[in-house]
């Protein structure tokens, strides 16, 4: 599927993306390993969470939904997930696999993990590595999925993460909820902690320092109701589209604003970005507010390394953005965006030049060259975040904007193309 989205227009009034993409996951997790029922609103009905819900299925847990947002879970217990019959199928989801990876390595039974061709080419010795280190027995190839995982007794370690991945660090916490003793994960910069307070919110105890986290094994989860936020990382496309667009004033309502997230806000506002955050609440242990955003004259700048793991998701919009800024953006220390659903370093700087901006790709970054955006087309490679921002890129393009291979824009964001026309973007969704 091929997105055609028409040059020009402005995003207007307010709406309300799906829910977290990461916090659903882990929901769906946590509240099939819980004892009791667990009942989440606002979930993300994406393809990704949905791989999530079929293997705990797949493994005896019964579920209820999802049904506009509506999920609920019968957890079976630490000890109470069944062998699988078939391969797990994680589908186009780092997250799914990388977790599940976690969960299944104390069980008792022998499981395997799948995925599209996406995740069959990223990295998977980053869980392999460390869950084999607390007595695993997982065999891959050449360190990527399928997955066979053997059933094992797992012991506690303490791992030093070698890169910032929010991923790994849950895969060894939710490992170590099946280890003997204490499991202590240390993390080189800060990453997103939604493991860590849904775990508490569990009723699990957990030790936390900065850049660290330990939980002793053994222990049990109690049944919660949750509430999901919309997906800052689903705003973000909106956050680009209504900066760049003159005349445009979007407010978002309901979004998640987790520190380690927000990374997206602080870049685009210190590009000039027009971002104000309003009626700000906690729900469900997580932050949360409305986000007013208003066309604004965008400058380049430098990302401080520092703000990368906060907005780890968001540099494809960040890079359309540095395309409509005038002067250049250096991205640096940003070698983990080429393991994503893409090389998003490669599949960004070749899109952008498709479209007449100059690109300098460096081996942990890029520096973009703020220009005019001509139109053309752009491949997404099939990675749903490019597809969505080189659609919002039209809005500040002399021609049309033709985008390829759409179709993975339903693993995070299924109703992108609805709430994107409702905001006044001119995108139609074509079949080839
Ligand atoms: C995620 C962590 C990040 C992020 C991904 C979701 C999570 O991946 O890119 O979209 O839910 O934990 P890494 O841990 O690989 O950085």
């Amino acid at each position: 599927m091929q997105y055609l989205v028409q040059p020009g227009g402005a995003l207007r009034g307010r709406l309300r993306v799906p829910g977290d993409k990461s916090i659903s996951h882990r929901a769906v997790i946590l509240g099939a390993l819980a004892e009791g029922v667990t009942e989440v609103r606002g979930l993300l009905e994406g393809a990704d969470v949905l791989a999530t819900i079929a293997a705990f299925r797949a493994m005896g847990v019964e579920i209820e939904g999802p049904r506009e947002g509506w999920l609920r879970i019968h957890g079976v217990g630490l000890r109470g997930l069944q062998a699988p019959q078939a391969p797990l199928d994680c589908g186009n989801s780092g997250t799914a696999m990388r977790l599940l990876a976690g969960v299944l390595a104390g069980q008792p039974f022998a499981s395997s993990l799948t995925g599209d061709e996406s995740l069959q080419r990223r990295p998977m010795g980053r869980v392999i590595d460390p869950l084999q280190a607390m007595g695993a027995r997982i065999t891959s190839k050449e360190g990527r999925a399928p997955l066979q995982i053997e059933g094992a007794t797992l012991h506690g370690i303490d791992y030093v993460l070698p890169m910032a991945s929010a991923q790994v660090k849950s895969a060894i916490l939710l490992a170590g909820l099946y280890a003997e003793g204490r499991t202590c994960v240390q993390e080189p910069a800060p990453t997103r902690d939604h493991s860590e307070r849904m775990l508490r919110g569990f009723g699990y105890t957990l030790e936390q320092e900065p850049l660290r986290a330990c939980l002793q094994g053994g222990g049990a989860l109690q049944g919660q109701a949750i509430d999901v936020p919309a997906d800052i990382s689903s705003a973000t496309f909106f956050l680009l589209g209504a900066t760049i667009a003159p005349d445009s004033d979007l407010l978002l309502e309901n979004v998640g604003i987790n520190p380690t997230r927000t990374g997206v806000i602080e870049i685009l506002t210190r590009m000039g970005a027009r971002i104000d955050l309003t009626q700000l609440r906690e729900v469900g242990g997580e932050p949360v507010a409305d986000i007013r955003v208003r066309s604004a004259k965008l400058q380049g700048i430098d990302i401080p390394p520092r703000l990368v793991p906060l907005a780890i998701d968001e540099f494809p919009a960040i890079f359309v953005a540095a395309a409509c800024a005038e002067g250049q953006t250096r991205v640096r220390e940003a070698a983990e965006l080429r393991v994503k659903e893409s090389d998003r370093i490669a599949v960004m700087a070749a899109g952008l030049r498709s479209l007449g901006i100059k690109v300098e790709e460096s081996a942990d970054g890029a520096l973009i060259h703020g220009g005019s955006l001509t139109g053309g087309t752009v491949d997404s490679h099939g990675d749903h975040r490019i597809a969505m921002s080189f659609a919002m890129a039209a809005l500040r393009s002399q021609e049309p904007i033709q985008i390829l291979d759409c179709e993975n824009v339903a693993t995070s964001f299924p109703t992108f193309p609805e709430l994107a026309r409702q905001a006044g973007l001119d995108l139609a969704q074509v079949n080839p």
